[in-house]
């Protein structure tokens, strides 16, 4: 089985989100179980080409548009150079050319890809990638959602210029929805995200094309690498630690509460926060109940992200309010998210919605405990704690309410170390590995390569049928 792999974002080489380190570590799991896995992504502007080792390379026509393409590669990673479009500092630009370049992409590594040894799956991920599917018609296809609020809505006008018709897009709204309609499997990121976007409520104006295709629709769940999301082995994490050792993660806490400039008191509770600062993540709720703990509970709070201005500016506003308890950090640092991961005791992520979420198995890896509503992956990934069983705290509804209770939980059971320890250790235990994850992805290969085989020779089959009959000596 050999797959093309596609994906905006791989890390370390570029990320912006969790899809950047699904794209690094699950086509290395599939490997180990035999799958020949190729990932294609743009070389962005920050990638350093020298570091890269030089292909081929070619030109794509897309709509009578020449996309000059240049191919390297690293690590099995092929990476496409493409001249104009993808020379910049942010892997999604949202500018004017946003269509161009995505779609040039698409165009791109097709046209490489015919030059290789066949590929018997073509796996696109997200709508930059999803125009592979459209395109890809002699081959197995799979395309994963791994957020259903970007769908890659284009003018007619846009879409004329990378060879669509505004009639071929107009039902699917846009590139997200043309690679559901016309990928052989369609996969999420969760079973729960799986089921949620088949809702009015939760399709974000897909759900009808996604019942229709319900019986294609899989939920697998991500899985974390634990050669980088490890706290025993961490590099970017000073003091390393295990379920067996949960006092050595105290002193990175003395570490980070250091370098974010707040004072360290023994016991006092840590709650982190990573993401992008953004509605998906919740932080419509968050800023009541954290001024109300951080005015009345010893706490303090690290946090770090990027985003949107009105979080960006709620953040500024309560580490003014409470300069020793709350620190916020702007900005992308990878070193830092494993600090807070494994300097906090707790960490929240009351998401509005949640495809599947990394962040709060990072947590669990790292023994902190994750503060969740009960939505797509974060429900299927974290158990409340019921002081014996459980891995972090779950709440139900949007609103402030649930996610203060939710905190007070998690706050009060941190008076109780050893309670706290019992919730620290079933979190450490639990297996967020790719092992038992990937082999779901190698049944879908095998259901898109059926899809594939079955098209084919149909196609055959209409072609035979098409032709003359040979005429016979007799008639
Ligand atoms: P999403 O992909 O929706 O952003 P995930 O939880 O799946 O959410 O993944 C987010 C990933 O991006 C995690 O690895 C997280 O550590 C990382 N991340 C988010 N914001 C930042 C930031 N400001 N600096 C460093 N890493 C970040
Ligand atoms: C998306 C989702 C997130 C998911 C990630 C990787 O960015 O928002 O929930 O974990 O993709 O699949």
């Amino acid at each position: 089985m050999r797959v093309l792999f596609l994906s905006p974002e791989v890390a370390p080489f570029s990320k912006v989100g969790g899809l950047a380190d699904v794209a690094a570590s699950l086509p290395p799991a599939l490997r180990r179980l035999g799958v020949d896995m190729v990932v294609a992504t743009p070389r962005h502007g920050r990638i350093d080409r020298s570091e890269l080792t030089p292909l081929r390379e070619g030109t794509a026509d897309m709509a009578g548009l020449q996309i000059a393409w240049r191919a390297f590669t690293r690590d099995r990673v092929v990476f496409f150079d493409l001249p104009g479009l993808f020379d910049r500092e942010e892997v999604y630009d949202d500018g004017p050319d946003e269509h161009l370049r995505w779609a040039g992409f698409c165009h791109a590594v097709l046209d490489w890809a015919r030059g290789e040894e066949r590929f018997d799956v073509i796996h696109a991920n997200d709508w930059q990638t999803g125009l592979a599917c459209h395109l890809a018609t002699d081959v197995g296809s799979v395309f994963t959602i791994h957020n259903l609020g970007y769908q890659g809505r284009f003018s007619p006008d846009q879409l004329s210029q990378i060879g669509l018709d505004a009639g071929t897009v107009a039902g699917t709204h846009g590139l997200l929805g043309l690679a559901i309609a016309a990928a052989d499997m369609v996969t999420t990121v969760s079973p729960t995200y799986a089921r949620e976007i088949q809702t009015p409520e939760g399709g974000a104006g897909l759900d009808g094309l996604l019942r229709a295709r319900s019986a294609d629709l899989v939920g697998i769940l991500n899985g974390i690498d634990p050669e980088v999301w490890n706290p025993r082995i961490d590099p970017l994490i000073p003091f390393h630690y295990s379920e067996k050792s949960l006092w050595r993660k105290e002193w990175d806490k003395q570490v980070l509460l250091a370098e974010m400039g707040l004072p360290h008191r023994r016991l006092v509770p840590v709650v982190g926060v990573v993401s992008r600062l953004v509605p998906q993540k919740g932080f419509d709720i968050v800023e009541g109940p954290l001024r109300h703990f951080l005015s009345v509970w010893d706490l303090r709070v690290v946090v770090l992200g990027s985003g949107e201005r009105r979080y960006v500016d709620m953040f500024r506003r309560l580490a003014s309010e409470h300069p020793d308890r709350l620190a916020f950090r702007e900005g992308h640092d990878e070193r830092l998210s494993h600090l807070i991961e494994a300097g906090s005791d707790i960490f929240l992520m009351p998401s509005l919605y949640e495809p599947c979420g990394l962040n709060q198995m990072y947590s669990q890896a790292y023994g902190t405990a994750p503060v969740v509503r009960k939505v797509g992956g974060l429900a299927d990934t974290v158990r409340h704690f019921d002081g014996t069983r459980g891995d972090g705290f779950v709440f139900e509804h949007f609103d402030e309410q649930g996610l203060g209770w939710a905190l007070g939980q998690a706050l009060t059971t941190h008076l109780d170390r050893r309670r706290f320890q019992v919730l620290q250790r079933n979190a450490m235990a639990v297996d967020h590995s790719w092992d038992a994850r990937a082999p779901l992805y190698l049944d879908v290969y095998r259901r898109a390569v059926k899809r594939d085989h079955a098209r084919r020779s149909a196609s055959r089959a209409a072609r035979a049928a098409r032709r003359p009959p040979r005429s016979t000596s007799s008639e």
